[in-house]
């Protein structure tokens, strides 16, 4: 008998590739998605998959008691370096309150959660705090050539690093005949010596001896962060969608079916497929072992508390216990509030505009009201 997961923010489903590859028999995989073409991607590789759409319009109680694992990796824009560092409060990265949400509607047996790991210690500590674990560290590059570093909060017990593989560029890579259309070394030289562009293209630069940086969702933009990788003095070619399907240790192909930029994007947004498989391999032992999840302190609804440092009046910082549905609550009245005081600046600013118009208008009708006066008086 398999196992029922639910996966939000699937993506193009590569928890369910992870979990073949971990050998979990799987009987009903339920995903939350929103883009159509990660979507299409999911659907070209799993016509099976159960599909459900927008996480915020959900409300999982319907599945109470029925997920044996609950499995996501919520936005990060807001959190990680190369993002906006609005936090959890950011637009994207807020949807992990409905992960949280999602958990305790469910009371799913078994959690997975992952996000980036160059968020603040500050927000590493916020999620610790309400998922109750502390997460694992694992670089993908222990199992691929692509720098990825990757935090795992998880109830999945005794995981430890994978053994490091020792895979390079080179062992991925496509031949050059194949990669001409991916040729970049005429764009980096077009670069004028000294401005910002031409320093990030080299610096962008691995051999083939190296790994890749971490894939962005935007490989063929030269300023996004991709990697030029150095094949001879002479020749640079950027990723191929192939390779780095590669480096995400995902099928060959797997995305294929959808524009490159759209394949580039779905795999940057996509998971290391084997450090998922390494983390599901405990995950097995665990069920075949019938070893019980630490539950969620028995899932009472967000008692989970963290403590947040809350200005006070007088400047100084006092500590605070709240709940994950006050956090939401509180983000909310930040937000408005910071509006309204946007509001009133303006108000404040065109109060002033009006004065000085007023003054204005004040100073011209006493000078028409002089001229008037002189001629009256002859
Ligand atoms: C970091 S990616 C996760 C990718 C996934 N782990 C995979 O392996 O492909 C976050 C995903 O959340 C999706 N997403 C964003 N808002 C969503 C929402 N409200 N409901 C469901 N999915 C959403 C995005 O479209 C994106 O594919």
């Amino acid at each position: 008998m398999g196992i029922t997961v639910l996966s939000l923010f699937d993506g193009i489903s590569c928890g369910m590739v992870a979990l073949e590859r971990a050998g979990i028999e799987v009987d009903k995989y339920i995903a939350y998605e929103i883009e159509h073409n990660a979507i299409e991607i999911s659907k070209k590789n799993y016509p099976e998959i159960v599909r459900g759409g927008d996480v915020t319009k959900e409300d999982f109680t319907k599945y109470k008691g029925k997920i044996d694992i609950l499995i996501g990796g919520s936005p990060c824009q807001n959190l990680c370096s190369c993002g906006n560092r609005k936090g959890l409060e950011g637009e994207e990265s807020r949807l992990f309150f409905d992960y949280v949400r999602a958990l305790y509607e469910t009371e799913a047996k078994w959690f997975l959660l992952e996000n980036n790991a160059t968020m603040t210690k500050e927000n590493q500590d916020i999620i610790t705090g309400i998922m109750g674990v502390e997460p694992i560290y694992i670089n993908s590059n222990l199992l691929t050539a692509q720098e990825r570093k990757r935090l795992y909060w998880t109830n999945i017990p005794d995981i430890k690093q994978p053994e490091d593989k020792g895979i390079f560029l080179r062992d991925i890579v496509q031949p050059r005949e194949e990669k001409k259309e991916y040729e970049c070394y005429k764009r980096m030289m077009a670069k004028e010596e000294g401005t910002l562009a031409h320093k990030k293209a080299w610096s962008q630069v691995k051999t083939l001896d190296q790994k890749s940086r971490a894939l962005t969702t935007a490989q063929n933009i030269s300023n996004s962060g991709a990697t030029n990788i150095k094949y001879s003095d002479t020749e640079y070619y950027i990723l191929t969608p192939l390779e780095c399907e590669r480096l995400q240790t995902l099928p060959d192909n797997y995305t294929e079916g959808v524009s490159n930029t759209q394949r580039y994007k779905a795999i940057g947004n996509g998971w290391t497929v084997d450090v998922i498989a390494h983390i599901f391999k405990y995950l097995k032992k665990a069920i075949e072992e019938n070893i019980e999840p630490v539950k969620l302190k028995d899932h009472e609804r967000p008692q989970q508390s963290y403590r947040r440092m809350v200005n006070t009046e007088e400047k100084k910082t006092e500590e605070k216990t709240i709940n994950a549905n006050e956090v939401i609550e509180m983000q909310e009245k930040e937000k408005y509030e910071k509006k309204i005081a946007e509001l009133e600046r303006e108000l404040k600013e065109k109060d002033k505009e009006i004065s000085k118009i007023r003054g204005e208008m004040q100073t011209l009708k006493d000078r028409v009201f002089n001229i008037l006066l002189e001629k009256a008086c002859g």
